[in-house]
Order: C-alpha cells, then sequence, then structure tokens
C-alpha cells in the first residue's frame, strides 16, 4: 500500500513540473480588482468624509470666508435637543429647576441658591430686554437660564482670576507662558478675560505708523498688549467656532471701516459681558459658599462669550428660546410667584 503512495506523489510531483501554474499573476489581479470595488462602494455609500463647506462672510475673492467639515455642520447642538425634552407647560419655577438641575430652587428664600436664582432673573430679563441688539440681532433667539447652565448649577465656560500663572517670574512675565484655558492652551498671556471683560482695559492695539513716539507700556501699547489682544481675540473665535475673518477684514484688523456685520454684534457683546459680570456676578461674590469661589483669588465665576455660545456662531445654533417666557424677557416682570 505504502508502494501506491510513494507512486502517487511522485506521479503528482512530475506532473506539477510539467504543467507550471502562474498563481501569482491571478491572485494580484483579483486583489486589486477586489480592493477598487470595496473602495468605490465605500465612496458611494459612505460619502466623501472630509468634505468642506465654507460660509463666505466678505466680500467676494477677498478670502473672507470660514471653513467647516460638512460632517460637522450635519450634525446639529445636542444641547437643542436636551432643551426640547424639557417641557413644563409653562410652569415658570418647574422650568427654572429643569434648566439649572436644582430641584431645590425657591423653597427655601435663605438658602444661597435661590437668592442667586432671584438675581439671575433680574440678570436674565436684563439680557433680553438692553441687549436685545446682540441676543436678537438676526431674528429672535434671545436667551433663558439654559442657554448658559444646560442643566448645571454651574455653567460651563465660566471664568476665574488666574494671574499671576508663574510664581517665579514677576510683571508681564507672570501673567503669560503657561498654557492654561484663558490663554487658550497658548504661550500668550492668561489675563485677557480679567483685562478686557472685567477692567475695562482698552483693547486697541494697532497703529499705523512704523515707529510710534512714546514708551512702550505708557502712552503706546506694548507688545504685550498685542499678545494679551490676540490672547482675546483666540478666545472669541473658540467661542464661536469661526476664524478671524468671520468679525474682519484680515489685511485690516484695526479698521472698523472694513469689518463685517458681526464685528458690530461682539462690540455689543463686549459691552455685555462687561455689565453683566460687574453689576450681577462679580457682586455675587459674598453670597457664594467659599467651594464656589476661584482658586487663586477666591472670586466669583464670571461669564464671557463661551458661557453662551459654547463653541457655536449662534447659542442653540440659534433656536428660539425665549418666545414662550415673556416674563424673562421684561425687566421688573414676576417670574416667581
Ligand atoms: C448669561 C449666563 C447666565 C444666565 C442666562 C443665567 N445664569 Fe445662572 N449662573 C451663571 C453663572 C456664570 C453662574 C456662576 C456664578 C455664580 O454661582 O454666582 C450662575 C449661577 C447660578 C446659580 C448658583 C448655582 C450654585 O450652585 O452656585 C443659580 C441658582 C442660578 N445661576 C440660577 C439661574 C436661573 C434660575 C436663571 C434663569 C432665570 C439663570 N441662572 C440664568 C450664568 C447664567
Ligand atoms: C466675533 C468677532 C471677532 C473675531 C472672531 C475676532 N475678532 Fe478681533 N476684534 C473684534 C472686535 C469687536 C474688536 C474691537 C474691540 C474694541 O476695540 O473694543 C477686535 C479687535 C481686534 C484687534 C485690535 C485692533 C486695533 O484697533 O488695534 C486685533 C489686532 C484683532 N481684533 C485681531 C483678531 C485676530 C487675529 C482674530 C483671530 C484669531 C480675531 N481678531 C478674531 C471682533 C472679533
Ligand atoms: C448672554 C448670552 C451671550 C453672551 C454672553 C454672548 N453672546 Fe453673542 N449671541 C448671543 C445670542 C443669543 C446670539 C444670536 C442672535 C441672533 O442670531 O439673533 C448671539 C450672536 C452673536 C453674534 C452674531 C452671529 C451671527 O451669526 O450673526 C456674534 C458675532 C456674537 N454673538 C459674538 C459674541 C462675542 C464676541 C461675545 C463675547 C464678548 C458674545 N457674543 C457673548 C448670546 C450671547
Amino acid at each position: 500500500m505504502l508502494g501506491n503512495w510513494k507512486r502517487l506523489d511522485t506521479w503528482f510531483s512530475t506532473w506539477n513540473k510539467n504543467n507550471p501554474t502562474d498563481i501569482y499573476g491571478p491572485v494580484i489581479v483579483m486583489g486589486t480588482l477586489g480592493g477598487a470595488l470595496i473602495a468605490a462602494i465605500a465612496l458611494v455609500s459612505l460619502g466623501q468624509p472630509f468634505k468642506t463647506d465654507s460660509m463666505q462672510t466678505g466680500p467676494r475673492g477677498t478670502g473672507m470666508s470660514v471653513p467647516e467639515f460638512v460632517s460637522d455642520l450635519a450634525e446639529p447642538d445636542p444641547g437643542i435637543a436636551a432643551y426640547a425634552a424639557i417641557d413644563t407647560d409653562g410652569d415658570a419655577v418647574a422650568a427654572m429647576r429643569a434648566w439649572t438641575g436644582i430641584p431645590t430652587l425657591f423653597e427655601d428664600e435663605e438658602d444661597y441658591q435661590t437668592i442667586v436664582a432671584h438675581r439671575m432673573i433680574e440678570m436674565t430679563q436684563n439680557i433680553n430686554e438692553n441687549w436685545d441688539a446682540h441676543v436678537n440681532a438676526n431674528g429672535e433667539v434671545g436667551v433663558t437660564c439654559f442657554t448658559c447652565h444646560r442643566g448645571q448649577a454651574v455653567p460651563s465656560g465660566v471664568w476665574y482670576n488666574i494671574t499671576p500663572v508663574n510664581q517665579s517670574m514677576a510683571g508681564w512675565s507672570s501673567t503669560q507662558n503657561m498654557a492654561t484655558s484663558q490663554s487658550q492652551y497658548t504661550s500668550l498671556p492668561s489675563d485677557a478675560l480679567q483685562s478686557y471683560l472685567a477692567d475695562y482695559e482698552p483693547i486697541g492695539v494697532h497703529d499705523l505708523d512704523s515707529r510710534v513716539p512714546g514708551v512702550p507700556g505708557q502712552d503706546v501699547a506694548a507688545i504685550q498688549n498685542a499678545e494679551r489682544t490676540y490672547s482675546l481675540m483666540n478666545y472669541f473665535a473658540n467661542s464661536l467656532g469661526v476664524n478671524c475673518v468671520f468679525c474682519h477684514n484680515s489685511r485690516a484688523f484695526y479698521d472698523a471701516a472694513q469689518v463685517t456685520p458681526q464685528w458690530a454684534t461682539a462690540s455689543l457683546g463686549i459691552a455685555m459681558v462687561q455689565e453683566l459680570n460687574l453689576d450681577y456676578l462679580i457682586p455675587l461674590e459674598e453670597v457664594l459658599p467659599p467651594e464656589r469661589l476661584g482658586p487663586v483669588h477666591a472670586d466669583a465665576p464670571k461669564l464671557a462669550c463661551m458661557t453662551c455660545h459654547k463653541g457655536y456662531q449662534q447659542p442653540l445654533q440659534g433656536t428660539n428660546v425665549i418666545a414662550d417666557w415673556p416674563d424673562l424677557a421684561t425687566i421688573g416682570a414676576s417670574v416667581v410667584d
């Protein structure tokens, strides 16, 4: 028996040698065809994943546009669905409890959260009535507690005074070269929000003369002022999810005659944020418990563009949140009976 097998074995080897077959050629052809077919099916069914779209912000041909991935544009702000899911049948107290995530709000008038909430109602009414040209710039949008709070007691995007960030330095150097959230994780200064949105420092730095007479830092803007302005501008861009040409013509950042309409809305936004911080949030320092105060200066949390915008060009992508709550848009109206 073994002899027969041996014969078969040699027979096969001989036959194989006499009839050579190219197995590599067909494998390469089939592999290439198959791969191309899979790629074609993927492109047809999934679409080009990194396609971009751009929004023109300035005159044609100036390159003033904000590019974004189409896949991102198709994705709505999840806050919109979260807002729609809160249905309290017009009960303002129930709505405010849901919007802030504080179920005990207005139960005890001595409770600090209720004391703050009364101030917050006044602040919200002031925003909707006096800063109408910002919060209803394009259409009726407005602001409710949810715009900032999103179901949390302390909204995201609040900030504290955190400088000096570098203890081994003094003066200007102590405020920069440290990647903090307030420097937008760059080496730029970390005191831009404090200086411009609470302390009313002037923002302009640009001069058209090449050599400006005077002393930098005293009667002429120093290079550090330019860096701090840039830190603030990066914060604006990140807060709205846009780039610089959403507001400026990049050939003339200084020129208010060459800007986009959004620049004017942003200017109002700066003044609004300053007022809200000075009149409403900073005075709350006396009411808040220590764990709510800042880590360096025990200051009250403050707000700015990010607190409402949360990375979107318009908060909740322009969803009208105020139409159903006219009392939150009228100064002096009673919201809690
Ligand atoms: C423009 C943004 C904004 C709006 C609108 C807003 N808040 Fe606030 N709220 C804040 C910020 C910032 C804080 C954190 C500062 C603080 O605690 O004082 C805060 C804090 C609070 C707190 C204290 C929470 C805690 O545990 O410390 C309560 C309560 C509150 N808000 C209720 C409300 C209510 C109710 C409304 C609507 C009538 C409202 N807020 C509208 C920004 C806002
Ligand atoms: C959301 C709108 C907006 C965006 C985005 C924006 N800016 Fe500005 N920028 C302004 C406004 C408004 C002012 C004027 C502030 C003032 O003088 O009160 C300004 C001022 C400036 C100035 C000072 C001009 C001067 O007169 O000295 C510079 C420089 C500047 N921006 C650069 C930038 C850069 C760079 C970017 C992108 C990283 C940017 N901006 C993004 C709105 C914006
Ligand atoms: C109290 C909440 C709130 C704060 C704080 C806030 N904004 Fe706004 N902003 C809004 C709302 C609401 C709109 C939408 C208005 C509309 O589209 O009708 C808006 C619209 C804008 C627009 C116009 C966008 C467009 O598509 O035309 C710009 C620009 C803007 N904000 C810049 C800023 C900047 C810069 C800051 C910080 C200095 C800021 N905002 C702070 C609520 C806020």
